[in-house]
């Protein structure tokens, strides 16, 4: 219902000030969750902006703080800020603070409105999870939503290129280093939904990878999605051990435009370029990659620019044109 969406919404902008007001007005939430944040480079004008906060480490006194306010149990539990669990004799029920004791980032919707909260963890625990994230709910789809896109919406179309990164802090870092046409798909899978986001806005994605190349090839098949929705694909990866945060935090803002610059690459030349390099003269694994990036090529839309990437590919993998072809009308008549 309508109005119980609206209840949900109002009680994640609650808990978004109320968290954003621990961290600058509490002496714990200063201590712990303000210096954390400007540890890690962002100023206060850039935690604002984000909507930052800290949860707390305290069992319910964010959700103690939330009834006190009036608002209901119901709503705090459908959003997923409080966990109830029922005794088991029946009868009575505890709270807990789902994000207790973690420095959160509201994610918002296109129009500004909260949707749900990423929360990161402070200490090194190896149990628990990095970061933990909003359940689904009637206000909080993830597979719907980028995380930035309503700070980078003017940014993306003035720029006419949106870049998505890998997490919260890559997207925060950027905006604060001076580009604001990020938005992140926060630690899901990109799906069609989220790039249709994107799509509204521009017709040109570059995607920014963690230097850890374990992402890397996982999220390489993800990329052909942007592909069939038509939009050009350029890929960037950074040094090992960066991220575009720690990379943008420790260089200037003309050095990481150049660098984004001088590395993005056209993603059908770069997964090329890959899956020859690991391919190397291993037939059997040759002709996978003849199919794999074949495959890639078939979901672009435009008949014109499929040819012409087959031509690339031809030179790239030093394979004639007839074979790329070939194996395209083949995947064609699969499809079909
Ligand atoms: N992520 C998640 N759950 C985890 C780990 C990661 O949801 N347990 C998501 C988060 O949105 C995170 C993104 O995946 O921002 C990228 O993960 P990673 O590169 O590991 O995190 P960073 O954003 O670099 O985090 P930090 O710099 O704070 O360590
Ligand atoms: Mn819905
Ligand atoms: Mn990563
Ligand atoms: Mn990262
Ligand atoms: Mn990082």
């Amino acid at each position: 219902a309508v109005n119980e969406r609206e209840s949900m919404y109002l009680v994640s902008e609650f808990a978004q000030k109320q968290f954003s007001e621990i961290l600058f007005k509490n002496e714990l939430g200063k201590a712990i969750g303000l210096s954390y944040f400007k540890e890690r480079g962002f100023t206060e004008e850039t935690i604002k902006k984000f909507g930052l906060g800290y949860c707390l480490d305290q069992w319910d006194a964010f959700t103690k703080t939330a009834l006190e306010k009036g608002y209901q149990l119901d709503y705090l539990e459908k959003t997923g800020l409080t966990i109830v669990k029922k005794d088991s004799e029946g009868g009575g029920a505890r709270t807990f603070d789902r994000f207790k004791g973690r420095v959160m980032f509201p994610i918002h919707s296109m129009s500004g409105r909260v949707l749900g909260f990423g929360g990161r963890i402070l200490t090194s625990d190896k149990k628990a999870a990095k970061y933990l994230n909003s359940p689904e709910s009637d206000i909080y789809h993830k597979s719907k939503v980028l995380y930035g896109i309503y700070f980078a919406k003017q940014a993306i179309a003035k720029e006419d290129n949106c870049y998505l990164v890998e997490g919260y802090t890559d997207v925060i870092q950027f905006y604060q280093r001076g580009i604001e046409n990020v938005v992140a798909s926060s630690g899901t899978a990109l799906t069609p939904d989220q790039i249709r986001l994107i799509n509204r806005l521009t017709k040109n994605i570059t995607v920014l990878f963690d230097g850890d190349a374990a992402g890397l090839r996982a999220s390489l098949r993800g990329i052909d999605l942007i592909l069939e929705q038509g939009m050009n694909v350029k890929v960037c990866t950074f040094p090992e051990g960066e991220d575009p945060d720690s990379f943008s935090k420790n260089n200037a803002y003309g050095e990481v435009v150049a660098y984004l610059q001088e590395n993005s690459k056209d993603f059908i030349q770069f997964k090329a370029s890959l899956l020859v390099r690991e391919a190397a003269n291993d037939p059997i694994k040759r002709a996978d990659t003849i199919r794999d990036i074949v495959q890639s090529i078939s979901k672009i839309p435009d008949r014109i620019k499929r040819e012409v990437y087959i031509q690339e590919c031809a030179m790239i993998m030093n394979i004639s044109e007839g074979v790329l072809f070939n194996t395209l009308a083949q995947i064609g008549r699969m499809e079909i």
